[in-house]
């Protein structure tokens, strides 16, 4: 399965001392998070896991297969329908979250160290990645007893309210880019609505969320809650998209899988479907600006975690005028980021997840070379046994060009030139995704304009990139359904009720 070794399970433990390259030690678990206990998957089957900054293989963890994913579905329904979770005062769902947010901070070494051994991002990401999770934790922490429906005056002689039900048990599907902020994206919420939770963590990066499982027992979740369910997305993932049990399913990832997990929602049960999808997202220049500061914007914009994240800013529009200005410094921007080993704290660029990430990258860089693209910079691995990529700027793009088109999911960029507001919003515009944007200029007219015209579930203005848990988040056209994060996300986790009583 796409470079990723299957091996036996039968004489795997259930756990294993693991030593980081920065010298933090800690337990790692290695089985199914299913009822608040690490068990084995039933077919015995596990997966290697590898450090992508060194290309060797850390240890294997239990596979999920549909059996398993049945298991954990009715432990999740048992918690949901009859467990102490069923009858939890909402308060004490967010008494929850904030535990494990407490958690959260005193484990942030050992947990922003297992993402750089086992995603290859850079520490000093990481780090902030687990802040992001703490910060969407307590978000949503605050939410949780404050979800209430509406009384509606129709007549005098009846009384109408809705209430704002929990939909039951949710199946979330993440990816590895991002292994603990997405995982915190779709729990908190989740959570916070009084559901109960089967997650699967991307098979490329499943160490995370395992010893999370750990954190979530000891801040007091009761068994079935949340279950983890380590395994690979065409078998694991394929159980969740399709089960009659699990009512919403929430998906993050490529589009081409998106489409399918859409599909087994209408062959199955109909589940609820929110999809967070990929992006070629625009980052525009107008001839305004500092140039320094926007360069550090459009540097950010594409090579922030090694370029594998859904909105990365991989399409560069310069105003005429200043761009051979631009290219230059942000020529020289891109060649001062320092790419290499993950776990120094100097490093701002670590490891591409896997060899198949890495040699979908260059392949990519090659297509586009094919197509008449100038590499301005970069185009090549950096020498090492790892899979490091150098930042790669891409110039003399054409807009039907498949770099121009396509997500690259790495540390690549294309750069072109525009004229005017409206020549940049028809290129801004010219994509199937519509995720994020971002406009650089001193004029408040034009942000405004742009903003307005740009196709795009996000637009930032003279900055990239910048989340937060209040912020709602997901894309328009192909980039997806629905939105995580901030009040609208809680819209994905509950349903409706209108009860409408006769008093005549
Ligand atoms: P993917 O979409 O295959 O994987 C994401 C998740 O979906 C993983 O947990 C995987 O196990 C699961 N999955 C895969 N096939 C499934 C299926 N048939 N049913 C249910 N679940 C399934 O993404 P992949 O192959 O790892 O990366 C390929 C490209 O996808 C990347 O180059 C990038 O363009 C895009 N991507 C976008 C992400 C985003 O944040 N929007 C994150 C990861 C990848
Ligand atoms: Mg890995």
């Amino acid at each position: 399965m796409a470079g990723i070794e299957q091996v036996s399970g039968a004489n795997l433990p259930l756990s294993t001392h693991i030593k980081l390259p920065n010298g933090v030690e800690y337990e790692q678990p290695l089985g199914l998070f299913i009822n608040n206990e690490f068990v084995t998957g039933k077919a015995s089957s596990a997966f290697e896991v590898t450090s992508p900054s060194s290309g060797k293989v850390i240890c294997s963890v239990h596979e999920a297969q549909a059996a398993d994913i049945d298991i954990a579905v009715d432990a999740a329904e048992r918690a949901f329908e009859e467990g102490p979770w069923s009858k939890l005062p909402p308060a004490e769902r967010g008494i929850l979250l904030n535990k494990l947010a407490d958690l959260f901070e005193e484990n942030l070494t050992i947990l922003a160290s297992i993402e750089s051994l086992d995603n290859g991002k850079a520490i000093q990401l990481a780090r902030g990645d687990i802040a992001g999770c703490i910060g969407c934790f307590r978000y949503y922490a605050g939410w949780a007893d404050k979800i209430h429906g509406k009384v509606m005056d129709v007549s005098s002689d009846t009384f109408c309210y809705t209430k704002q039900e929990p939909i039951g048990v949710c199946g979330q599907i993440i990816p590895w880019n991002f292994p603990l902020l997405m995982f915190a994206w779709k729990i908190g919420p989740a959570i916070a609505c009084g559901n109960t939770v089967v997650m699967k963590p991307a098979e490329q990066t499943p160490l995370s969320a395992l010893f999370v499982a750990t954190l979530i027992k000891e801040a007091g979740f009761p068994p079935g809650v949340i279950n983890i369910v380590s395994g690979f997305g065409r078998d694991a993932g394929n159980a969740i998209a399709y089960h009659m049990k699990i009512k919403k399913v929430a998906f993050t990832g490529s589009t081409m899988v998106g489409r399918t997990i859409m599909k087994a929602a209408a062959e199955s049960n109909l589940k609820k479907v929110t999809l967070e999808l990929g992006g070629k997202s625009p980052n525009i220049v107008f001839d305004d600006v500092d140039i320094d500061r926007a360069v550090e914007w459009i540097n950010f914009g594409i090579f922030y975690n090694s370029g594998e994240v859904c909105s990365a800013g991989s399409r560069v529009y310069v105003q005429e005028g200043v761009y051979d200005k631009v290219v230059a410094a942000f020529k020289k921007r891109a060649e001062a980021n320092i790419v290499g080993n993950p776990f120094d704290e100097k490093t701002f660029q670590g490891a591409q997840v896997s060899k198949v990430q890495y040699e979908r990258i260059l392949k990519y860089i090659e297509i586009g070379k094919g197509e008449g693209a100038k590499v301005e910079t970069g185009g090549e691995p950096l020498d090492s046994d790892g899979y490091f990529i150098k930042p790669t700027i891409l110039s003399n793009v054409k807009m039907d060009d498949r770099v121009m088109q396509e997500e690259i999911f790495g540390p690549v960029c294309t750069i072109a030139k525009f004229t005017d507001i409206d020549d940049v919003i028809k290129k801004g515009n010219g994509t199937n995704y519509g995720l994020a944007s971002a406009v650089h200029t001193k004029s408040l007219n034009t942000a405004i304009e742009v903003s307005n015209r740009l196709k795009a579930g996000t637009v930032w203005v003279n900055c990239y990139n910048s989340f937060h848990a209040a912020l709602p988040f997901g894309g328009y056209g192909e980039s997806g359904i629905g939105r995580e994060l901030g009040k609208e996300a809680l819209k994905n986790y509950t349903q409706v009720k209108t009860v409408n009583i006769n008093l005549a």
